[in-house]
């Protein structure tokens, strides 16, 4: 399950992102905001960011104007490993070495074409753990207020 989020920068966006999900046979819970009367990302981003935390969802994909603020918002969910893309690379790496579990992009940055591009290979990577885990076990031993 897929979670979608996004201000109302961000609609038209989120509608092509649904039209990925159903090509690659994969749910989506939306998290809002539904209307393009202008709203507060941070409301929207978190629930979305909540949601893969709590379980109920797998990964979120999450998208503002530019995709930071959703994603700072979003960040501050404990849990969330939260990568804002621009690129498809960025994004394939975020999943295989971050084991990246928010994605945002900015719908006033990249185009749909290459935002459907970006979110496939995403949602395509897989986490490739090894030395990687122990890096993502510092950051999380980072938001209990480690020294590292
Ligand atoms: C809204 O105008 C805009 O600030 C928001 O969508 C986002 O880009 C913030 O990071």
């Amino acid at each position: 399950m897929i979670a979608l989020a996004c201000d109302h920068t961000g609609l038209e966006l989120k509608e092509e992102i649904k039209q990925l999900l159903k090509e690659l046979h994969l749910e989506w819970k939306d998290f809002g905001t539904d209307t393009h009367e202008s709203c507060d990302y941070a409301v929207y981003g978190s629930r979305a960011a909540r949601s893969v935390v709590s379980g109920e969802c797998d990964r979120a994909i999450l998208i503002c104007g530019t995709g930071v603020g959703i994603g700072i918002a979003a960040s501050k969910v404990k849990g969330t490993r939260v990568c804002t893309c621009s690129d498809v690379y960025t994004a394939e790496l975020s999943k295989r070495h971050n084991n990246s579990n928010v994605l945002t992009m900015g719908a006033r940055v990249v185009g749909v074409d290459l935002a459907k591009m970006i979110a496939r290979h995403w949602l395509e990577a897989e986490f490739e753990g090894g030395r990687h885990q122990r890096r993502i076990d510092q950051i999380a031993a980072l938001e209990d207020g480690a020294i590292l």
